[in-house]
């Protein structure tokens, strides 16, 4: 039997946090001295950010062409490929955040397909190499914002879910879409563990879904999506916390009644089905009003604010007008 802390989103405990942020802190001041005052030039305009962010060359290039969807850039400084890939929730492969980054590497993307089922006009299995095709890539830089108080900012690589969406002509009767993500034992360690209940679920209103902001996201930094980070596909939805942004998904069901989400089913007073991000509401154990942005937890970094909707509240407020977002959390 495993205890609740080992299943539910934990909060970093300062004495957890410490022997990073020294260790980052140390490489930084390693970074800064190799740089010399070349760092101090570093905070410049968001204008002046140059995209598509430069491929790490680790994995196939992805390359994405600027997006036009509003929202789809924010200013801030993109997170590290490092801190991207190394720092992960993927409990498939294990609970800890460098578990994925030691454990993917056993995850097979190929061949892969996508199954899309229930109330749509055009039902199928979509092999991964047609979606990759399916629309133009476009590069994002969105906030992602862990329901554990962390945050990342990420360059992306995809296209609006809204474009599957289209092509498979959804019945009125779809009200809902549910993600459902690979669960193979013998791909991933994790699964033995039973910490959640496999395979791991997600889901969206159907609006949510059609939002342009919403990516169905194949890569990162010009690349595709390094195993722990959910390849071949997932999706990433930026005004919710985290966990909404299933990975590696290998089927998307529309459906008439609210489907099951995993961390819903699991802890349902913790998470609820919407979970946007929202600092005016606290997570039973812990607060939600500011974060900590990985890669500058600094001796003397602080931690910034959260902010509605995690940000996006001009693109996607409206979605919720009307309802009670401390009962619908
Ligand atoms: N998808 C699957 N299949 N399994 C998971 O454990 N974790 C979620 C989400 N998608 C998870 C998942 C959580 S809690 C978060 S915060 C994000 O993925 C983390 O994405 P990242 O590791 O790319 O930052």
């Amino acid at each position: 039997m495993h205890h609740l802390e080992d299943r539910g989103f934990i909060h970093p405990r300062s004495s957890e946090i410490t022997p990073k942020s020294v260790w980052l802190d140390r490489r930084r001041l390693l970074q800064g001295l190799a740089a010399g005052t070349a760092g101090l030039l570093a905070a410049r305009p968001a204008a002046a950010q140059a995209l598509p962010v430069a491929p790490p060359g680790k994995l196939a290039p992805l390359p994405g062409a600027r997006s036009s969807v509003s929202g789809a850039y924010v200013a801030d400084k993109p997170t590290s490929y490092r801190d991207i890939t190394h720092y992960n929730n993927y409990y498939e492969f294990g609970t800890d955040k460098s578990d994925p980054s030691q454990n993917a590497g056993t995850l097979r993307t190929r061949p892969w397909t996508v199954a899309v089922e229930g109330a749509v006009k055009k039902p199928g299995t979509y092999d991964i190499d047609a979606l990759l095709k399916l629309a133009p890539m476009e590069e994002r830089i969105y906030r992602l914002r862990c329901v554990e108080a962390w945050s990342m900012v990420v360059p992306w690589v995809g296209y609006s879910l809204a474009e599957l969406i289209r092509r498979v002509e959804p019945t009125g009767n779809a009200k809902f879409v549910q993600f459902v993500t690979l669960a193979d034992p013998k791909q991933m360690p994790g699964i033995a563990s039973r910490v959640l209940d496999w395979p791991y679920v997600e889901g969206l209103r159907m609006d949510e879904a059609m939002h342009p902001l919403t990516l169905l996201t194949f890569g990162l930094y010009g690349e595709v999506l390094p195993n722990q980070d959910g390849a071949p596909l997932r999706v990433i939805v930026p005004w919710k916390y985290g966990f909404k942004s299933g990975k590696s998904i290998v089927k998307i069901r529309f459906v008439e009644q609210q489907p099951a989400t995993s961390w819903n089913t699991e802890l349902p007073n913790e998470y609820g089905f919407y979970s946007n991000v929202n600092p005016t509401v606290d997570h039973p154990r812990w607060s939600q009003a500011t974060e900590r942005r990985i890669g500058e937890d600094g001796l003397f970094a602080k931690r910034r604010p959260t902010l509605m909707f995690n940000g996006y509240a001009p693109q996607v407020g409206q979605l919720y007008a009307g309802m009670d977002l401390r009962k619908y959390f």
